[in-house]
């Protein structure tokens, strides 16, 4: 298994994350030691993925209770508190990022004093790490067998190894079936503005011996047309009762598979779900300008020409052939409200 995304580091007390914005170019393996370095990372997708953020989010937490110096349980909660609300709110659309930080805050909360505070934290978000692998790997095997031997599968942006701690959702279950023995080839698609499709999703399946051919977002159409695909599986963001909330492009990429009779199929661990929601309830990031007005040193976009830079959209239940989760595989029709809590 290849170094996680993100993990503890139990000598130092800080955390280490591959930063994103460099591959493939360049692997390097950030060390971070404050809240605000990781609330930056955050926003600039060095750590990026749902469950990745997950985990971030509760290392944050850790990070903060490690760090301050308050003699009283109220002061340290105070200081913490402050800390996982600005953690929570450095992207919104992602669930798992609030799921995290609430879970190591929560123990936080219970804990009796300021030393138990800490310790507690740590061990939690240690945890949360662990587990992720875990069901990362759960989805991957009960996912695989979606994957018929020899099939061709269409994925948008990344939801692999890079977008959690390791082995990924939607990547994850590719893997399950490669290591199956089944023989699958991947179609990644870019994934304008930042190209994590191009950049992470190729980088990690060709590290793994995996196929893969990286195509524009726009020609995602034309290949199911033609007959060269024969499934379509992303991660997700957030799973509200009527919608899966992911990458931008995933929703033109769900229509286009119920047109042309392909299943669509959505990967994601249970911390994901927010039954509770409706798509309506839901903000979706609006990044930079820049991102989409300027690549690789150049300008892409007039100045003074307005620019739209949604980073997700969403996905109605209805063009979801089936959700892979760690426990199962779900098929329609949803009823996510009755599931008890992930
Ligand atoms: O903006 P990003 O790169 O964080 O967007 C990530 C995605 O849209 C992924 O598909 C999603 O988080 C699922 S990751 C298992």
């Amino acid at each position: 298994m290849p170094e996680p995304t993100i993990s503890w580091d139990e000598g130092s007390g800080t955390l280490r994350f591959i930063d994103q914005t460099l591959l493939p170019g360049r692997y390097e393996v950030i060390t971070c030691g404050s809240v605000e370095r990781l609330v930056s990372a955050i926003r600039r997708l060095e750590v990026r993925g749902a469950p990745a953020l997950g985990v971030a989010g509760g290392m944050g937490v850790a990070l903060a209770a490690q760090g301050s110096r308050a003699a009283t349980r109220d002061a340290l909660l105070r200081e913490v508190e402050e800390a996982a609300a600005e953690l929570a709110g450095a992207r919104p659309t992602a669930v798992n990022l609030s799921w995290g930080v609430n879970r190591v805050l929560a123990r936080v909360r219970e804990a009796p004093d300021p030393a138990e505070a800490r310790r507690a934290a740590v061990r939690e978000a240690i945890l949360m790490a662990e587990e992720d692998l875990a069901t990362c790997m759960r989805i991957g095997d009960h996912g695989a067998v979606l994957i018929p031997d020899g099939a061709t599968v269409l994925t948008h942006c990344n939801a692999g190894a890079l977008a959690c701690t390791g082995w990924g959702t939607a990547l994850g279950v590719v893997r399950s079936a490669a290591r199956d023995g089944k023989r699958v080839k991947v179609i990644a698609c870019e994934t304008r503005p930042l190209f994590q499709g191009a950049r992470l999703t190729a980088w990690e399946l060709s590290r793994d011996g995996i196929g893969v051919t990286v195509i524009p977002d726009a020609a995602a159409a034309s290949l199911m047309r033609r007959g060269n695909l024969d499934l379509v599986i992303v991660g997700a963001d957030r799973i509200t009762r009527d919608a899966v909330f992911n990458k931008i492009g995933t929703y033109m990429h769900a229509v286009c598979a119920r047109h042309h009779g392909i299943p669509f199929y959505v990967a994601a661990p249970r911390s994901t779900f927010d039954p509770g929601a409706s798509e309506d309830g839901v903000t979706i990031e609006e990044r930079e300008r820049s991102e989409v007005s300027w690549c690789g040193g150049r300008m892409l976009v007039p100045d003074g020409v307005r620019v739209r830079n949604p980073a997700f959209d969403a996905t109605p239940l209805g063009l979801v052939s089936a959700i892979v989760t760690e426990e199962g595989v779900l098929r329609p029709p949803y009823r996510l409200g009755d599931l008890p809590p992930g």
